[in-house]
């Protein structure tokens, strides 16, 4: 089976490949080799390399960016999987495309399953949940999975910021009004290794078990490293940004769970995994 992974030199998307490749044949796309925002271009990339599966996790992630900026935001994250699922519907290519937490507005006070409504507070999740919704409506067999907080080595995260704040003995800033589900890609992507024989179709939310708050997550990471620093306490109000948060975006895996499928480990083993791995704890 043939594999196309636009994103793939990304967080998640370098991820995937380093777990799939041994099983499948991978085709890596960065923005240098295909970008996704030009309709013809991913057409023509997709009928040359004729893949079984697509999975797309390329996106602007940048989320007070796409707040300056929406045209970015809506070509990359809307536009982009539209013209990606167009290629696959007419190629017979399975997509899988990856989306966001922030899809919601976090006001439900308790964890987001596939079954709750969307409704978007800033401009990042809005692009997400239209390109989700030109995903659905494309004909293309697709899967959409959401996922929330990536941490993993292959781009800086909140998790390197408070890790190397821990060991330069510098101050923290941690927000205490934003929670989630924290997810190392490593198990993300063995998630979608196990999804892709799957001749499934859907959303499907896929996050490392439980959630936190940004201060939560400090205080655990100095657990793990055995060390503290000085944090600053603050609530969104207070930490002036461009984009507004969702104040609880956690997801459960509802629909992992309930196809007896649903393997991820809870957040604290798999931050504790990441940074016993990055920073020889
Ligand atoms: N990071 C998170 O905390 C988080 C949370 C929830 C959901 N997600 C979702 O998870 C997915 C993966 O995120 P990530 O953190 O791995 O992203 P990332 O590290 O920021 O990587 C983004 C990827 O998108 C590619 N890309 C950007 N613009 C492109 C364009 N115009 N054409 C083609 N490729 C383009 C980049 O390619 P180049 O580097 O080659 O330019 C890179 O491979 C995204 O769908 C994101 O929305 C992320």
């Amino acid at each position: 089976m043939k594999v196309l992974v636009f994103g793939g030199t990304g967080l998640l998307g370098t991820d995937i490949i380093e777990a799939c490749k041994d099983e499948y044949k991978m085709v890596k796309s960065g923005s240098a080799e295909c970008d996704i925002t030009d309709a013809a271009k991913v057409y023509d990339f997709v009928k040359t390399h004729r893949p079984d599966v697509v999975i797309n996790s390329a996106a602007i992630t940048d989320v007070d960016k796409c707040e300056s900026d929406h045209d970015t935001a809506f070509k990359i994250n809307a536009m982009g999987p539209k013209n990606i699922a167009i290629a696959c519907r007419d190629f017979n290519a399975r997509l899988m495309h990856i989306s966001t937490d922030y899809v919601f507005d976090g006001k439900k006070g308790d964890s987001y399953s596939e079954f709750d409504k969307p409704n978007p507070i800033n401009v990042y999740g809005q692009s997400k949940l239209l390109g989700e919704e030109l995903v659905q409506t494309s004909g293309a067999k697709y899967m959409i999975i959401r996922t929330a907080w990536i941490f993993g080595s292959h781009r800086k995260h909140f998790v390197d910021y408070v890790a190397e704040s821990i060991t330069n003995g510098t101050e923290i800033v941690a927000v205490k009004d934003m929670v989630s589900s924290p997810t190392f890609s490593v198990d993300l992507a063995d998630t979608i290794k196990a999804l892709i024989p799957l001749n499934q179709y859907g959303v499907f939310h896929a996050c490392n078990k439980g959630y936190c708050s940004r201060v939560q997550m400090v205080e655990e990471i100095m657990k793990i490293m055995r060390k503290t620093t000085r944090v600053q306490v603050m609530n969104q109000s207070q930490w002036k940004r461009p984009a507004a948060r969702p104040v609880f975006s956690a997801l459960k895996n509802y629909h992992l769970h309930l196809m007896d499928i649903d393997t991820m480990a809870g957040w604290r083993d798999a931050l504790k995994r990441y940074i016993k791995y990055k920073y020889n704890v």
